[in-house]
């Protein structure tokens, strides 16, 4: 299972008497900390089985210090468009150039976190995989690919490496030496696999009347629960699915909300209507789920989409439809709700940036959602959890939660240098984690909130933190793009290129830049319009202006949550 919370890393040796150890290089390139916590929970068993683990992100490891590896363990989550996590960008680059060394006779195996419903699944941890082979490496375990739902699939590979491992100790060394403990100050005893169940403290939707969003601000209590957390973590919430979506679908399929199904690979059942509730995604299709099903739908129909070469229309179809109409266009099922449902992908937790400081307030964390809803298909259509909590999440209520780790997004260690932060909509979150912690800290460095939405009157979220944390002199300076008010579009990248000159200043003087929200529109073209301004202010070529952002992303200088 995976602890929520750090392991001290590097891990102490763990294997004191041992005069032959063997010793085991574990690395994770983690966008949204999925892959660190898998990492740590293998270093902390190879600990555990006596194997001197040594655990380090990709941002911290240089790829020429393989040469002294003698076994490497790799977890890494593909992004986007099959590209690596941006913690990793660096080792991959060096990876596939000529700086990357020999691994002859080097034992490794890869875990690769991904989501199906992406066309470039696991892309990267392949790309590895495929290299580390080329390089001379012995594939000791096959790589395993995770699906969003990827615990089951990450603690198999677990078992498998640690037991091949320490069949190799057995063989190669002297006697077992008991494992050192290593996580003796781990203060929680709730994780992702044992959520807590937080109770709802408030739950208000910070849009005014007559606007085109509802953005939730809820706090939740965590008396009791141990957990702590940095600015830049999230809270993981797993959630329900919609009641009416469960009922409509077991009226489409005839299917007894009632029947026993099993949930899980150790065969625990509860009834199917509580499955669809409660463990199952019902409202995403993929790929694998077609072709998983295929046998019992309309299987030429369902053939045909799924053939080779059809990869654009497949895209348009899987785009905003949901297990419902799958089984309208392509049913009815021809096999029993048991074997269905056992095709299914868990529910994977949603992950929400923590928009309050622990130091400040340790009893309570606070999250920013946003209802997700449109209509398709003539049908009304909503996101999972972000309408559960904007519906059906009524203060003096619990949700179950979990503290994700994000050591890719951190204030800097020094309380003195400065920050710019960019972050419209709900982006915006992390940021009030930022202020309230250096406010709490009295911290002496200059702040600048690069906020946009669509219009003042109704979406300015935060606005009274904002201006007071301005008018106490914690936040320095503050622009905002609002959208919708001017016949023309205004974004915050608009802002940033008004105020070019000034944001140099700030970059050259040692200011770490920090950018959350979308990712495929709003973080791209924020970081163009940097790109921009570091080359027109700094007198660098476009490709100069690139490898400069390249090394503050690298000296963390540059961080991004983007999603
Ligand atoms: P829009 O909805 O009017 O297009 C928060 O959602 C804010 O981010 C909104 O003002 C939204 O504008 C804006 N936004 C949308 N796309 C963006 C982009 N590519 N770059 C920056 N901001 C964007």
């Amino acid at each position: 299972s995976f602890p929520s919370e750090a392991l001290p890393t590097p891990l102490t040796e763990a294997v004191v008497n041992d005069h032959n150890p063997i010793n085991a290089t574990v690395l994770y390139g983690s966008q949204t900390g999925n892959s660190q916590s898998v990492a740590e929970t293998l270093a902390l068993q190879f600990n555990q089985a006596g194997i001197n683990a040594d655990l380090h992100s990709m941002r911290d490891y240089k790829t020429k210090e393989l040469k002294s590896a003698e076994r490497l363990f790799v977890i890494i989550s593909t992004h986007g468009e099959g590209e690596p996590p941006d913690n990793a960008i660096g080792f991959y680059e060096h990876a596939f150039s000529r700086k990357m060394p020999k691994l002859d006779g080097v034992q490794f195996s890869v875990l690769s976190l991904g989501d199906e419903s992406y066309e470039f699944f696991c892309q990267t941890g392949k790309e590895l995989d495929d290299l580390f082979e080329k390089l001379g490496g012995e594939r000791v375990v096959p790589r395993a690919d995770c699906d969003v739902d990827f615990e089951e699939v990450a603690n198999e590979w677990i078992d498998e490496v640690v037991t091949k491992m320490a069949e190799n100790r057995q063989s190669a060394t002297a006697p077992f030496a008991s494992p050192t403990s290593i996580i003796g100050d781990s203060p929680s005893p709730y994780s992702r696999s044992n959520p807590y169940h937080a109770e709802v403290l408030e739950n208000i939707n910070l849009n005014g009347r007559g606007s085109n969003k509802e953005t939730r601000h809820i706090e939740l209590s965590l008396e009791g629960s141990g957990f702590t957390f940095l600015p830049g973590d999230s809270i993981g919430i797993f959630p329900e699915n919609d009641e009416l979506i469960v009922q409509q679908l077991l009226e489409l399929t005839n299917w007894d909300g009632n029947l026993d199904v099993s949930i899980n690979k150790n065969n625990d059942t509860v009834p199917l209507k509580e499955a669809l509730l409660k463990h199952y995604e019902i409202t995403v299709l993929t790929k694998p789920l077609l072709t998983k099903t295929k046998q019992w739908m309309n299987e030429e129909g369902v053939e045909e989409l799924i053939q080779e070469g059809n990869q654009d229309q497949l895209r348009d179809y899987l785009e905003g439809r949901d297990l419902i109409d799958y089984i309208k266009d392509f049913g009815p099922i021809q096999t029993s709700a048991e074997e269905f449902v056992a095709t299914l992908r868990k529910i994977p937790p949603r992950l929400y940036s923590i928009a309050s400081s622990h130091l400040a307030n340790e009893d309570e964390v606070h999250l920013t959602v946003s209802a997700v809803r449109y209509d398709f298909n003539e049908r009304a259509r909503s996101g999972v959890c972000s309408v559960q909590c904007a519906e059906r999440t009524e203060v003096g209520g619990v949700l179950p939660i979990f503290v994700q780790k994000n050591d890719n997004f951190r204030l800097p260690k020094d309380p003195e240098t400065p920050i710019i932060m960019v972050g419209p909509g709900t982006g915006v979150a992390p940021y009030r984690s930022f202020l309230e912690e250096r406010e709490e800290l009295d911290a002496s460095g200059k702040s600048w909130l690069f906020f946009g939405d669509q219009h003042f009157v109704t979406d300015f979220l935060y606005q009274v933190d904002w201006q007071r944390w301005l008018s106490n002199g914690t936040l320095t300076k503050m622009d905002v793009a609002f959208s919708r008010d001017t016949d023309k579009k205004v974004y915050v990248q608009h802002r940033m290129k008004e105020k070019a000159k000034e944001l140099y200043e700030w970059i050259d003087a040692g200011a770490t830049i920090y950018v959350c929200g979308d990712e495929k529109q709003m973080a791209q073209d924020v970081h163009d319009t940097l790109a921009e301004i570091v080359a027109a202010e700094g007198n660098y070529t476009t490709d100069e202006a690139e490898t400069f952002l390249k090394e503050l992303q690298q000296e963390q200088r540059y961080q991004r949550d983007v999603y």
